[in-house]
Formats: C-alpha cells, structure tokens, sequence
C-alpha cells in the first residue's frame, strides 16, 4: 500500500491564522498572563508558533494524555501519560491541541484541569473536525475547520510519522 500526501493548508495560511489568533488572545488577555498547556506530541508546532505571537506573559507547559495509539481511530480510553510540573490554580488556562475530532480526549482533560482550581480555561485547536464529533466539546479558539479526512503535517501524525510537515495534507492510501 502506497501513501501520498495531498496539501490541504500550506505553511503560509497556518501561520497567518497563527498570527491572527496570537492577536485575539494577546487582546483577550490584556493585562493577565496566561498559561499555555501544550498537549504532546501534536500540538507542539502549533503551540511554539502562537506562544510567539502572544503578547502578554506566556507561561508554556506541556501534557500527554493517550488518545489514538497506531490507529486512525479514538478508543475513549484516556490516560495521562504526562502531567504538568506546575500548578495551575487561579492561573488563566489556555488548552492547546492539535486537532478536535470526537472531542473524547479534550472533554476528559477539560474537566481533569477545572478541577484543579484554575481562574479561567479555554481550549484553542488549530484543527476542527466539527462533524466527528461525538461529545459536546467547542474551541474557543479555532485555526481552521477541516473535512472528514485524515489529515497530518504541522506536528500531526499518522503511526509517528509526518509531523515535521511544514504544512497540513490529507493522507491518501492508495
Ligand atoms: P479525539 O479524542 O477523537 O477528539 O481525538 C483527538 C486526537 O486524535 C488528536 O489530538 C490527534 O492526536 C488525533 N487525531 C484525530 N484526528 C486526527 C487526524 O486527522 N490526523 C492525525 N491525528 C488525529
Ligand atoms: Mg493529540
């Protein structure tokens, strides 16, 4: 089986719309600092790259929760894998991920982090799948919305491999 990589959104657009939700967030927070928590090992490309268009004080940590395994299929079966070094009470979260898809793996962290005391949590995604999905979850904060389509690049895997894709493809097997 051949795979091949058709390009959905090139580096360009994904780093203007980084730009530009840098901007609505650096304006949001006007007068606060916030505290990015950068979901491994997706949301990593992502995350650098707004963390440099934010204005306001950034304070950037990282988590792992377990979502898909070798699969292109969500087992709603979470774990944390990796937690965060520092606490997050009365802290402004902000949740960065790489793509939402059924929404399983950020409904299960969103409520594990309100739970620790935060002053506020939003969730930005630089990806939407919005018709994948099966639990009530929305972003705040939107990149782009993408078709039903397995996608990869720009930190997004498929079995480890792809993430250092300048751009966002949709995989094709042929
Ligand atoms: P969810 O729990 O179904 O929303 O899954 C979210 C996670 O699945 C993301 O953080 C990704 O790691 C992975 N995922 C979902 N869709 C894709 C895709 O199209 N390409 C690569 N990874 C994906
Ligand atoms: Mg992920």
């Amino acid at each position: 089986m051949s795979e091949t990589i058709r390009v959905l959104i090139e580096e360009e657009k994904l780093n203007e719309r980084i730009a530009e939700i840098g901007a609505t967030i650096s304006k949001d927070y006007e007068g606060e600092q916030v505290c990015l928590i950068c979901i491994l090992k997706g949301a990593t490309f992502f995350a650098c790259e707004l963390s440099k268009r934010i204005t306001v004080p950034v304070d950037l940590e990282f988590m792992a929760v377990s979502s898909y395994g070798d699969s292109t299929e969500s087992s709603g079966v979470i774990e944390v894998k990796w937690d965060l070094e520092e606490s997050i009470e009365n802290k402004n979260v902000i949740v960065v991920e790489d793509i939402i898809d059924t929404g399983r793996t950020l409904k299960y962290l969103l409520e594990e982090l309100h739970g620790r005391g935060p002053k506020s949590v939003k969730l930005c995604a630089m990806l939407d799948k919005p018709q994948r999905r099966v639990v009530d979850v929305k972003p705040d904060y939107v990149g782009f919305e993408v078709p039903d389509e397995f996608v990869v690049g720009y930190g997004l895997d498929y079995s480890q491999r792809y993430r250092n894709l300048p751009y966002i493809g949709i995989l094709e097997m042929a």
